[in-house]
């Protein structure tokens, strides 16, 4: 049942506010001022770094989470695609926690870098979607991210849900840690539990964001930037965007920029540039003008403080609601989804079901 949506996809975009809603709540205790995990939980002060291994769209909430859990809770964290990690076998040191992220909870190569960690790792945690599914079930900790069914082939409401579970367990290691006093934990706490009505507000730019992509479906080319937060970000607008729209997106680093990519620049290749006003913003809006001063066509999201400086010299410039930095990765995950929805509905595209791919990825 699309419930009145045209695709699976549109559906499980526009239920974000809900199901991150109802994350949030999951984890939350009942003053709103602390978090519970199930059963043993875990203890980050008997962990000295944490390895996280996924694929595809988990990969990219794996990179995201990495800020979080360096930058909140001084954690060393490493990120790897699990079919990388599952052959390159790497050693796990002792007090390592190793994290596997996955809708399916049976991605073959998630699942074989899982069993290569059993027995070395300190503890095995996971954050599936599937509560009853292989990975949740070897591992010591399985935390689910309560999105519901996902059927969509392109994951939307997995990905933005899996975030808001590590960002809460990035908090929990900080808490832990000592990083993050209690007034500072419900602090970011209340916050959190103000984002789906950011997201709600941030889907009344449907409109816009929909103009845009028609006016990308024109394009064959498509470049994702964003620095910080919103590098894995860029990374998830250009997957998705391939995914259903079969246009070919690349994403990288702002600061990669003039590293190569800068020669594929010119008035055929829009770029979109995820930049909300944090502490990076100038450094991304300059990137942004040496776009626009070789003739490419800028796609600015950003929000009111971002475009009041930047969005006079960008092609179309796309409002998000603000919200603190640490929150806009998940924010910002909706311009990244309905960009690529509204471009393959363009292109008329099999949207829920697009060319050569599976929703579970069960065979290497
Ligand atoms: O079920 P999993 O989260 O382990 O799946 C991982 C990837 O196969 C998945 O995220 C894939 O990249 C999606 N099609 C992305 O939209």
């Amino acid at each position: 049942d699309k419930g009145g949506h045209k695709h699976f996809m549109a559906k499980e975009i526009a239920e974000q506010p809900r199901v991150i809603g109802e994350a949030i709540m999951h984890y939350l205790s009942a003053d709103g001022r602390s978090i519970v995990l199930p059963e043993k939980g875990i203890d980050f002060t008997k962990i000295d770094r944490l390895t996280m291994v996924a694929c595809g769209t988990a990969f990219y909430a794996c990179l995201t989470a990495k800020y979080w859990f360096e930058q909140l809770a001084g954690l060393p964290v490493d990120v790897d695609i699990a079919s990388e990690f599952r052959y390159r076998e790497p050693p796990i040191p002792a007090r390592t926690a190793a994290l596997f992220v996955s809708q399916s909870g049976e991605t073959a190569d998630t699942l074989a870098a899982l069993r290569f960690c059993d027995g070395k790792a300190a503890t095995i945690l996971s954050v599936v979607n599937v509560p009853e599914s292989s990975i949740a079930r070897e591992s010591d900790l399985a935390l689910p991210i309560l999105a519901g069914t996902e059927i969509g082939v392109a994951s939307t409401k997995a990905f933005t849900c899996q975030l808001t579970v590590l960002l809460m367990l990035a908090l929990k290691a900080a808490h832990d840690r000592g990083a993050l006093d209690h007034e500072a934990l419900a602090d970011h706490l209340s916050k959190l539990r103000a984002l789906p009505s950011a997201f709600n507000t941030a889907m009344e730019q449907a409109q816009p964001m929909a103009a845009a992509a028609r006016k990308l479906a024109e394009a064959s080319d498509i470049l994702f930037l964003g620095r910080g937060l919103m590098y894995p970000l860029a990374l998830e607008g250009a997957l998705k965007l391939k995914e259903i729209s079969y246009i070919h997106a690349e994403a990288y680093a702002s600061g990669e920029l003039k590293h190569g990519p800068i020669a594929l620049i010119d008035k055929h290749v829009p770029v979109v540039v995820m930049a909300p006003k944090d502490g990076l913003f100038d450094k991304t809006a300059s990137n942004m003008q040496e776009v626009i001063a070789r003739g490419g066509r800028v796609v600015l999201i950003t929000d009111r403080a971002g475009a009041a400086e930047a969005a006079e010299d960008a092609w179309i410039t796309l409002l998000m609601p603000q919200v603190p930095p640490l929150l806009a990765p998940i924010l910002y995950a909706l311009p990244a989804q309905l960009l690529a929805y509204h471009t393959a509905v363009a292109k008329g595209t099999d949207v829920d079901q697009p060319r050569n791919l599976a929703k579970s990825v069960t065979v290497e």
